[in-house]
């Protein structure tokens, strides 16, 4: 995605980002940093952080004689990132293009659900790896293969029926289905000239109301589809949508994740 693109989305998409904060997108952040365990006092990077969901408790872990950048393009999910980070000093959340960012270097880069929205995802993770320190560690947690990459194209669908661009209107070169096991995950972490790759599994699959999917919909990538459509149109879509996760038999979200980190050589 167009990081300014990606930005407008992401922003206009805060309320309903926000409505999953507590369910989706802060527990798989928590877990992150269980995975990656920053040390007190470690410069951290957490590149597209959104609301702040890895970067509070990264913060929390590198504790106040560390530092954690927090940067994300969208200014709707940073303002809700500094009410999540309130009294956290350690914690810096700025507005800019991760692909563009340079600071000293960093002792890790993680990255949560946000390597594949580079325009190139590979030469956007080799940037992120160029950040980070000899013998540092970079992170990346996406999605397993699992039933989310069923609701996407039904997402899809549902908007294309008003607006036939809704035809990958990203602009994504490759995308997660790239590295959603652990195996194509490492092999691609390895190209990247990481050592020593670890890959956690994270099982998470969670009810899913039809409202909530919807508003899933709305504060996700997923948003894009909906890109100059009116409220008659959006309300088609909603009522098409739920029609095909129904007609799919889909009442649940599997979040399913896998969490890598690998070392870039000293
Ligand atoms: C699915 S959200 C994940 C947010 C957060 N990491 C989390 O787990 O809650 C993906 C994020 O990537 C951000 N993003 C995409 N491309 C970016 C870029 N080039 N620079 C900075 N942020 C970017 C979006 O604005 C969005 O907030």
């Amino acid at each position: 995605m167009n990081p300014e693109f990606a930005g407008g989305v992401f922003s206009a998409a805060g309320a309903e980002f926000a409505d999953w904060y507590a369910r989706l997108w802060r527990p798989l952040g928590e877990l992150t940093v269980a995975v990656t365990r920053p040390a007190p006092g470690d410069r951290v990077l957490d590149a597209c952080c959104g609301s702040g969901a890895s970067a509070v408790p990264a913060a929390l872990a590198v504790g106040p004689s560390g530092h954690v950048d927090a940067v994300d393009v969208a200014e709707g999910l940073l303002a809700q990132g500094r009410a999540h980070a309130a009294g956290l000093t350690q914690l810096e959340f700025t507005r800019h293009d991760v692909l563009t960012w340079t600071a000293e270097p960093y002792d890790l880069v993680q990255c949560v659900y946000g390597v594949f929205f580079f325009p190139d995802m590979d030469a956007g993770a080799r940037r992120l790896v160029s950040l980070v320190r000899p013998g540092g560690r970079f992170a990346v947690t996406t999605w397993r293969r699992s039933n989310m990459a069923r609701i996407v194209p039904i997402a899809q669908a549902a908007a294309a029926a008003e607006r036939p661009e809704a035809d990958r209107p990203d602009g994504r070169a490759g995308g997660p289905e790239r590295i959603d096991t652990p195996e194509k995950l490492t092999d691609w972490l390895t190209g990247l000239g990481l050592t020593g790759i670890t890959v956690e599994p994270v099982e998470f699959v969670q009810p899913l109301h039809p409202e909530d999917a919807w508003k899933l919909y709305l504060g996700a990538a997923m948003r894009a589809f909906l890109t100059g459509l009116d409220e008659a149109a959006v309300a088609r879509v909603k009522e098409r949508f739920l029609a095909g996760l129904a007609e799919a038999g889909i009442t649940t979200l599997d979040c399913g994740s896998l969490i890598a980190v690998g070392r870039v050589p000293a």
